[in-house]
C-alpha cells in the first residue's frame, strides 16, 4: 500500500453508478473485491437489488480508493467511529483520505476527499415521510407547505439528501435532531438558512438520472472553495 494520500484538500472525487440491470452487473467480481465482514453482511440482505447495492457501493470505493492511492483494491481494511462512520483503518496511510458512500435502489455513490466528506443518494419517487418532514426546521416546513404535489416530493427528497449528507459528513449519523441545521432551497440553489451554521461544510446536489437525488457535504479548510470532480461510472468498466 503507498505510505501517503494523493488526494488534494480542495478536491473531491465523486462518482456515481446507476444499476439499471442488476442481472447484467458483475457481482460475482464485485463480490471477491470485499473483505469477509463485507460478504457476510451482504449476505444478509433478502433483497436482491438492495444486495447489489451494497455490493457495488462498496466494490467502488475499494476502486477508487486505489485508482486514487494506488494499491490492490481487496486490501484495503476499514474501522468505524463513534456514530459508525466507516474510515480506513490507521494502517493504511500516514495521512487518511476520507471517503462516504451511499446506496439506494438503482444508484450507488461514493466521494474520496483529503477532507471529511458525505454523500447521500435518494431514490426521489418514493413516498415522502411526513415522520421525517415533521422533524424539520420551521422555515423548511414551510416551504414545504408552500409546495405541492411533485414539488413537494422534489423539496422533501433535496432537503432529506442534504440533512443526511451533512450528518454523514461530520459522522453523527441520524441519531440527533433533524431542525438544525436548515436548508434553504432558493430555485436551483440549496443554502443554508442560517449562514452562521454553514461553518466549515460547503454543500452540492446533482440529479444523477431518473428522479434520483445527490447532495455531497465537504468540509472547507479556509477560505477557499473546494471543487468536485463528478463523473458517472459506467458498471461494465468495474471489474
Ligand atoms: C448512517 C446513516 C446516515 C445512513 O443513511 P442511509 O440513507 O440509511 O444509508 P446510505 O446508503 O446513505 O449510507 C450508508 C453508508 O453510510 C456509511 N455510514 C454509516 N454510519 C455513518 C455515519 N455515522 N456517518 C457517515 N457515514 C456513515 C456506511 O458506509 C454505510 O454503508 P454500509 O451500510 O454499506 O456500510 C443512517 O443509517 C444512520 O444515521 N443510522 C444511525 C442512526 C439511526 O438509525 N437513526 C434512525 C433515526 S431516523
Amino acid at each position: 500500500m503507498p505510505s501517503e494520500t494523493s488526494l488534494r484538500p480542495r478536491s473531491v472525487q465523486l462518482r456515481w453508478m446507476r444499476m439499471v440491470d442488476v442481472e447484467a452487473l458483475r457481482l460475482e467480481q464485485w463480490f471477491a473485491l470485499l473483505d469477509p465482514s463485507e460478504q457476510a453482511r451482504a449476505m444478509r440482505f433478502r433483497n436482491r437489488a438492495d444486495q447489489a447495492a451494497y455490493v457495488a457501493a462498496h466494490a467502488l470505493l475499494r476502486h477508487m480508493l486505489s485508482e486514487a492511492l494506488g494499491g490492490d483494491p481487496r486490501a484495503w481494511a476499514f474501522e468505524t467511529g463513534p456514530f459508525g462512520k466507516p474510515a480506513l483503518a490507521a494502517s493504511h496511510l500516514r495521512l487518511r483520505p476520507h471517503f462516504n458512500i451511499s446506496h439506494t435502489r438503482r444508484l450507488v455513490a461514493c466521494a474520496i476527499a483529503g477532507v471529511p466528506v458525505g454523500v447521500d443518494v435518494e431514490a426521489g419517487d418514493g413516498e415522502p415521510s411526513s415522520a421525517i418532514a415533521e422533524r424539520f426546521a420551521p422555515g423548511e416546513r414551510a416551504m414545504l407547505g408552500r409546495a405541492a404535489g411533485d414539488g413537494y416530493r422534489a423539496m422533501f427528497f433535496r432537503l432529506w439528501t442534504l440533512k443526511e449528507a451533512y450528518f454523514k459528513a461530520t459522522g453523527e449519523g441520524l441519531s440527533g435532531r433533524l431542525d438544525r441545521p436548515a436548508f434553504q432551497i432558493a430555485s436551483r440553489k440549496a443554502l443554508f438558512e442560517r449562514p452562521e451554521d454553514a461553518g466549515p461544510w460547503q454543500i452540492f446536489e446533482f440529479a444523477p438520472g431518473e428522479a434520483h437525488r445527490l447532495a455531497l457535504v465537504v468540509q472547507r479548510r479556509g477560505n477557499t472553495p473546494v471543487s468536485v470532480v463528478a463523473a458517472a461510472t459506467d458498471p461494465a468498466g468495474l471489474c
